[in-house]
């Protein structure tokens, strides 16, 4: 079957245009082999679109998004904007993004690609196979509370607020138990309950969801002693689900374990057009200089023909690529080891490429899968 597709690129700051330009670079080539039509449309987000229009993110990039089939984006953010008051700044476009498209659910699968096993901190045994699902709660939370600054008495405070209702818990408690439904059916939902109201409504209200599924096994555990239970002994999670900001924390730690946040992907889910980004930020030093790991952000554009598109072999292929390019040596800087090929991005993509190639004309000779 052959699809045409709208995919908007949002490529931002840093090395947000470098790792979205080897997204692009991919799915066009997914498309000239199996003969897809992509239609790639960029627009302007973040500090980018702060120094173009005045505004991190312009109602034009959010109109074309929500015409758009997927979205694709980078990295925002940079020191150039840092001085700016939240509300102004770049992130204050994703975040305005996020919600403008009622994205609620963020999956960010962090997995072990075998060849990297040896860069991980952890020791192998403790390591595992490695493979777990971070259900993040996107659209509410702290990052969503009230929030603001007050003076009184000469004295400044500034305050946000962490507020969740029944209807945010359950949806995205429900994506996590069908998410784990199709894997080891073990969900692990990480709160703060013995200390703040909203995640004493937030356990209560997945223990309700999980009542309804009876072959998933639910587990409750405070923030902290996750944090620690992960780098201790990571394989005991499956699916772990939990709110905006404390997905956002444990999903940079979990990213860690693999190796190196360049490597993870995610998906974002909710009333419209799903949103793949990986899961790094802009990384301000590295920018401009050729040296950003790209996979997380290719892992991303796999989950879009994956998830968004249907398309599994095309993303199979990209995706066994990688780790083939990795067996054989090729490492970006920061998944640097003795041994180890060190290359730029750059080297790295015509690598994989060349990859994608072999592979692909092996397959058309004698088959997918052999
Ligand atoms: P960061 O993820 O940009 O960088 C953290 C560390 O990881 C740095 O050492 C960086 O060099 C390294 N790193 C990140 N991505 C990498 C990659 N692809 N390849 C190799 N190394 C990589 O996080 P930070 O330094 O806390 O934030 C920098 C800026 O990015 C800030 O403005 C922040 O707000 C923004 N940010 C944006 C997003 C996003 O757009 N989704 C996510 C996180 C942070
Ligand atoms: C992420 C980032 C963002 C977040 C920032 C840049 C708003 O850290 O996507 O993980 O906190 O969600
Ligand atoms: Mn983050």
């Amino acid at each position: 079957m052959k699809l045409k597709k709208t995919i908007v690129l949002l490529s931002g700051d840093g090395i947000g245009p470098e790792v979205t330009r080897a997204a692009a670079s991919v799915l066009q080539e997914c498309a000239r082999e199996f003969h897809h039509q992509f239609t790639m449309v960029e627009m302007p987000i973040g500090g980018a679109a702060i120094d173009k229009t005045g505004s991190p993110l312009p109602n034009e990039t959010l109109d074309a998004c929500r015409k758009a089939d997927a979205i694709f984006l980078g990295a925002v953010g940079g020191p150039k904007w840092d001085s700016l008051p939240v509300g102004k700044r770049p992130e204050t476009g994703l975040l305005g993004l996020r919600k403008g498209l009622g994205l609620y659910v963020n999956l960010r699968p962090v997995k072990l690609i075998e060849p990297l096993r040896s860069i991980s901190p952890l020791r192998p045994e403790r390591l595992g196979e490695l493979d777990i699902e971070i259900v993040r709660e996107l659209a509410g939370g702290m990052y969503f509370g009230e929030r603001g600054n007050t003076k009184d008495g000469g004295v400044e405070r500034a305050f946000d607020t962490e507020s969740y209702s029944t209807p945010e818990i359950e949806r995205i408690a429900t994506f996590a138990f069908t998410r784990a439904e199709a894997r080891s059916r073990k969900v692990c939902s990480v709160d703060k309950a013995n200390v703040l109201a909203s995640s004493q409504l937030w356990r209560r209200t997945v223990s309700a969801v999980g009542a309804v599924y009876p072959n998933v096994r639910l587990d409750h555990m405070y923030v902290d002693n996750a944090a620690m239970q992960l780098t201790l002994r990571p394989t005991q999670f499956d699916v772990i689900l939990s709110t905006n900001m404390f997905g956002d924390i444990l999903s940079d730690a979990a990213a860690a374990l693999v190796g190196s946040i360049g490597l993870i992907p995610s998906a974002s889910f909710g009333s419209s057009a799903p949103l793949f980004e990986p899961i790094h930020g802009s990384a301000p030093t590295l920018a401009g200089k050729d040296a950003a790991n790209p996979i997380g952000s290719i892992l991303s554009a796999t989950m879009m023909l994956r998830d968004a598109f249907g398309l599994s072999l095309e993303a199979d292929w990209v995706e066994q690529s990688v780790a083939r390019v990795l067996g054989a040596g090729y490492r970006t800087t920061d998944l640097d080891e003795p041994g180890g090929k060190t290359v730029s991005t750059s080297m790295f993509l015509e690598i994989l490429n060349q990859e994608m190639q072999r592979t692909f004309e092996h397959a058309e000779k004698y088959g997918w899968g052999v």
